[in-house]
């Protein structure tokens, strides 16, 4: 075996013994949008305002991404939400239990939810020390009066709405509105890594969700009941056809393409990915090269959204 034969192999050994030091794994990815518009159609007992229904064939995709991914049997789930925006540094909640109303301040009418969350404090004090690790800065959240914003729990319910699955949240810092799109990118590809080492030194199988949706450019006003589908459809064709090249990347399996053209898709469609879920999560789960389930697209207020799954299953 020659030298560089040798230092391959002592690599490949090396990693194999970290691997078996920590057996935690990423199981899955979703795409998990959170318009408040699903939760209030379904009715839960948690959210104040009562509905007829509405975005059927959204709550459907939801409903069959669920089955595949609690059929895993998930130790967590991991979300990252772009309305928990803060401008220094990646927060993750440190408390057990995080408890109180969440209200949507757009749709305060559609959206006054009573959570009650259980934390994976590890792991959130793991993800916390990896994020440091990687020169990025890092807090912990220990404020039990801190009100967990509206698109973690949206996301959060629609996956898993028995919360019998503990969480942990990580907030969008705000370098992508501060300085570029692609800053915000190189910060959320760190912390999909970060995140990838904590899972797999915890031990546990967690499911990562991208709470946000795709284009977003939307309605300002709306009608006068909100459910009423004859209103609902896409803001404009270019949106549209904006969202499918991204679902086409996404069903390819082409997830690095998929990020080198975010940047641009951010620009021409007020992407809620510019926040940085979508990259982290693409990250965390070392760029996919095989093709994602698309369980369903649909418009919510003209924006578009699809539930997408990244599993090997
Ligand atoms: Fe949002």
């Amino acid at each position: 075996m020659d030298d560089l034969g040798r230092i391959r192999f002592e690599k490949d050994n090396e990693e194999e013994r970290e691997s078996m030091n920590h057996s935690g794994e990423i199981i899955a990815g979703v795409l998990a949008p959170h318009p408040p518009h699903l939760v209030y159609a379904e009715n839960p007992p948690q959210n104040e305002p009562r509905s007829e229904g509405g975005w059927d064939t959204l709550r459907w995709a939801y409903e069959n991404c669920r089955e595949r991914i609690l059929a895993l049997k998930p130790d967590v789930l991991l979300v990252h939400s772009p309305h928990w925006m803060t401008v220094v540094g990646h927060h993750v909640l440190g408390l057990k239990k995080f408890k109180g109303l969440s209200v949507d301040p757009i749709f305060p009418h559609l959206f006054r939810y009573q959570y009650d969350v259980d934390v994976d404090v590890d792991l959130s004090l793991q993800i916390h020390e990896e994020v440091k690790e990687m020169g990025l800065n890092s807090k912990v959240v220990t404020n039990p009066h801190f009100r967990i914003d509206y698109g973690a729990i949206t996301s959060l319910h629609l996956m898993n709405p028995a919360w019998d699955i503990p969480i942990v949240s990580l907030s969008s810092n705000n370098s992508p509105y501060y300085f570029s799109n692609e800053v915000g990118q190189e910060q959320m590809i760190k912390l999909g890594e970060a995140t990838r080492k904590a899972v797999q030194k915890s031990g546990k199988k967690a499911v990562l969700l991208a709470s946000n949706s795709l284009s977003h450019r939307h309605f300002t006003s709306e009608p006068e009941i909100p459910e009423d589908m004859s209103y609902e459809h896409i803001y404009h064709h270019g949106q549209y056809l904006w969202d499918m090249e991204m679902i086409k990347l996404m069903k390819q399996g082409k997830s690095r393409q998929l990020i080198d053209v975010l940047p641009e898709f951010m620009d021409m469609t007020v992407a809620e990915v510019k926040a940085g879920a979508l990259t982290w999560m693409i990250s965390a789960m070392g760029f996919p090269d095989y093709p994602a389930k698309v369980h369903g697209y649909g418009t919510v207020i003209g924006t578009g959204n699809a539930v997408v799954e990244w599993s090997r299953v």
